[in-house]
């Protein structure tokens, strides 16, 4: 069944006093890790060796060049894996081993998964892989370059890969299992989050990547092999190179079959939600894209009275380099109302900032979705709801007052959210979406938000900051205080601040 961005939104929407009844199937609850029966597996070097650079400075670094020849090797490839997705901490929960992972995850469920294309990796053999990890291993799908399989549908655009491509896919039932069909919108910001990570890593180590949400969708599961009622390819990020101008023949391919398709159960009993179904199906069409983007924070209706420079992106703020953030990022609750330094602020809003202008991200965030924020206690600002303008690099207030409360209650009563300094606001105007993209669109702007929700935690990593995501709303709530009409939504909340004790 055909479903728009909007159907979607509003039939999974958290409302007070409609919350969906029922408790956990403990018995039933989903494996976080992918098994192939059968199937060859190499394992990854285990040292994780990155350059000390600052957030900023990767934010702020334009390296389009191609990397030198030979620079890809099988631990520079374990290094990007581990700083993606990688097992940062671990813990014994009744009696069970329970790793944290690079990428913070809804619920902890850890729905993504990452395959890729090792087309010319030194010391790997040509081939597709899933990338196991738990384990740090790479399971072998397929022998041979399958460059120039996913076509782009009708859109004349040079193929995805270079000599390595990334595929991002998220496995429906490990999230649905605890929010059911509502679970789509975090499968989308989890994947969002762990690609900022890949994204960032890559840069990090001198690639050029070039992240794409525009595939053959069919194509992507014959490619990869999943069962594709119940695990979906989001994103394929490649890697810019000469190679990627030269038109390559689509590969022959042959189906993977049963056993690699059996590797996307993840429980016992499985329920395929038909919301996500339609919604995720009617994004399979991929629009021409021939009308300019439309500007999203002028359909919300919202402006700002006064708008302010940001100040330029400096490294200064920043305690912890990139790889550093990478492997102590955790979600953080215990925020004070002590308020966040100026200095710190105005570093946290630069990088959200240049992570929305960047251009290694098509459509461009800036079209997709709105930024806005909510000052708590934060020095020299006074308490408000503001916009935040990436395009311009401005920022404004639209209305004074005291949100965060409110807000924290319009967060599913959480309310140790009210003592956050800020509240980062990702917002989208879902008729936009639709008339603009078609249901795809639900997929840019949802993993665009969970990309620039990895720029605030990274960001608050470095500055020592705490930080967490914020999934659980009561929609029209928040829409509510927020003044927002009825086609608008805010995606996805990201708490910033001060934390009781040091996290240093
Ligand atoms: C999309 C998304 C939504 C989240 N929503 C909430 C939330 O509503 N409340 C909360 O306390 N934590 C939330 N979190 C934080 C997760 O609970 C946390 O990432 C997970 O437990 C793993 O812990 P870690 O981030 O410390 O590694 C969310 C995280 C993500 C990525």
């Amino acid at each position: 069944m055909r479903r728009t961005a909007a159907e979607y939104h509003r039939l999974t929407s958290y409302e007070r006093n409609r919350l969906p009844g029922g408790g956990l199937d403990w018995a039933n609850m989903p494996g976080t890790a992918k098994h192939y029966e059968g199937y060859p597996a190499i394992a990854l070097p285990r040292e994780f060796d990155l350059p000390e650079t600052s957030l900023a400075a990767l934010y702020t670094a334009e390296t389009d060049a191609a990397p030198p020849a030979g620079s890809l090797t099988a631990s520079v490839l374990s290094t990007i894996l581990f700083t993606a997705y990688g097992l940062t901490a671990r813990r014994r929960a009744m009696g069970e081993e329970f790793f944290f992972r690079s990428a913070p995850s809804a619920g902890a469920l850890y729905p993504s998964e990452i395959y890729l294309g090792a087309w010319e990796v030194e010391d790997i053999p040509p081939g597709l892989y899933h990338f196991n990890t738990i384990r740090h291993t790479l399971t072998r799908l397929r022998e041979g370059d399958f460059r120039g399989t996913l076509g782009t549908g009708s859109i004349d655009a040079p193929p995805l890969e270079g000599t390595v491509t990334f595929y991002i896919t998220g496995i429906f039932f490990r999230s649905s299992w605890k929010y059911r069909a509502r679970a789509y919108r975090y499968v989308l910001l989890d994947a969002g989050h762990l690609m900022e990570n890949l994204v960032l890593g890559l840069v990090a180590a001198s690639f050029s990547p070039f992240v794409s949400l525009d595939f053959d969708d069919d194509q992507a599961a014959m490619l990869l092999g999943y069962h594709p009622m119940k695990e979906a390819c989001l994103a394929v990020i490649g890697l810019w190179d000469k190679g990627m101008l030269r038109k390559k023949k689509r590969p022959a391919l042959d189906p993977l079959g049963e056993a690699a398709a059996e590797a996307s159960r993840v429980a016992p009993d499985e329920i395929l939600y038909p919301e996500i179904i339609d919604i995720h199906g009617s994004g399979h069409v991929i629009s021409a894209g021939n009308q300019p983007p439309p500007v999203m924070k002028e359909r919300l209706g919202l402006r700002a009275q006064e708008w302010k420079s940001l100040s330029p992106l400096q490294a200064g703020p920043e305690k912890h380099a990139f790889a550093q953030c990478v492997r102590r990022r955790r979600s953080h609750r215990n925020f004070v109302s002590t308020p966040l330094k100026q200095g710190d602020f105005s570093h946290l809003l630069g990088l959200v900032a240049a992570a929305a202008v960047s251009h290694r991200t098509k459509p461009p965030h800036g079209s997709v979705l709105s930024i806005g924020f909510l000052v708590h206690a934060v020095e020299g600002q006074d308490p408000g709801f503001y916009l935040l303008d990436p395009d311009r690099g401005t920022f404004g207030q639209v209305r004074a007052g005291a949100f965060s409360g409110p807000m924290a209650s319009a967060c599913l009563d959480q309310e140790w959210l009210k003592n956050a300094a800020v509240h980062f606001l990702f917002l989208t105007h879902l008729k936009t979406l639709d008339e603009a993209w078609g249901a795809r669109g639900y997929r840019y702007a949802m993993t665009a938000a969970g990309r620039l929700g990895q720029a605030i935690y990274l960001g608050c990593t470095a500055m020592e900051l705490g930080c967490c995501g914020i999934g659980a709303i009561y929609d029209q709530e928040a829409r509510h205080l927020l003044g927002l009409g009825p086609e608008a939504a805010l995606l996805y909340l990201v708490a910033a601040g001060p934390v009781r004790k040091s996290i240093s």
